[in-house]
């Protein structure tokens, strides 16, 4: 295995001058689910895409270096990172339906996506994909297959685009507050799975979220970002329990009302 599974090392990304990733570091292990927690505008979007290659023209790196399994991620060339989109560095949008394919149906995308990484014929892609849908709170899975994005909900095709970031299973999946488009339950049903894929396959996750009680529900560890600049970083026992500081107190303290009840009670 390799030394370094992931690093973020000293990035500095800028905008037209602006700052919008300030010298952040950070390490992910396997099987770790790193949280990113951060006001609007703290550059946690930024880091991601930088982590995936998929930056803004205007981005502009400035320095640092993005390791994932002893590769060098900022300096490979585009061929060479879209071959690790995907099968290696999952990723997973706010907004899915931009990753879907609108003429297709939902079933063909899901097995030609599988396919394209696996030699797996339609009738086991399909199996495993179904699977995994299941567990996502669809009424009726068959008819799902057979429709078109546009035929769906907004948070019906954020839950495909979810599948089939996770029915690749790539050792790192990038998440940028993945359930934040969905009800509560089908958040739950979300968050369960990318647990799930984390404690069996060892999956490591990076999850851009506002909402404390999904980091403290799967997260292992929580970088809290300002300004572009890390203002703490730990395990999440001593961030949330622990806070070193008032603007991290102040980020919790912000849950959405119809979850508060539970968020004290998991602190108590
Ligand atoms: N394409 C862009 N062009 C110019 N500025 C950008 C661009 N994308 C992000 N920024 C700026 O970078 C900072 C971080 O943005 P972002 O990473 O999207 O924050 P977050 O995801 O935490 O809300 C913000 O000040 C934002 O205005
Ligand atoms: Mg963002």
């Amino acid at each position: 295995m390799a030394d370094t599974f992931f690093k973020y090392d000293s990035v500095t990304i800028e905008f037209d001058g602006e700052v919008a990733v300030d010298s952040v570091s950070f390490l992910v292990n396997p099987g770790e689910i790193l949280g990113v927690v951060g006001e609007s505008g703290s550059g946690k979007s930024t880091i991601i895409k930088s982590i995936n290659g998929i930056l803004n023209s205007d981005a502009c790196i400035k320095s640092g270096q993005i390791i994932y399994n002893d590769k060098k991620l900022l300096t490979l060339n585009n061929r060479e990172m879209r071959r690790i989109r995907g099968k290696e560095i999952g990723m997973i949008f706010q907004d899915s339906i931009g990753a879907l394919c609108p003429i297709r149906t939902i079933g063909n995308q899901i097995v030609e996506a599988i396919r394209a990484h696996e030699r797996i014929n339609k009738e086991q892609a399909r199996e495993r994909a179904f699977l995994l849908l299941e567990k996502f709170n669809f009424r009726d899975v068959n008819k799902l297959w057979k429709s078109y994005p546009f035929e769906l909900s907004g948070g019906m095709n954020q839950r495909v685009g979810i599948a089939m970031a996770m029915l690749l299973n790539p050792p790192l999946l990038l998440a940028d507050e993945p359930t934040s488009a969905l009800d509560e339950q089908a958040a739950k049903a979300v968050l369960s799975e990318l647990k799930r894929m984390s404690v069996e396959n060892g999956t490591s996750i990076i999850m851009v979220t506002h909402d404390p009680q999904a980091v403290r529900e799967i997260c292992d560890h929580v970088l809290v970002l300002k300004n572009g600049n890390v203002v703490e970083q730990g395990s999440v026992n001593q961030v949330l329990n622990n806070p070193e500081s008032d603007y991290t107190k102040a980020l919790l303290d912000a849950v959405p009302v119809s979850r508060s009840d539970e968020w004290k009670i998991s602190l108590a």
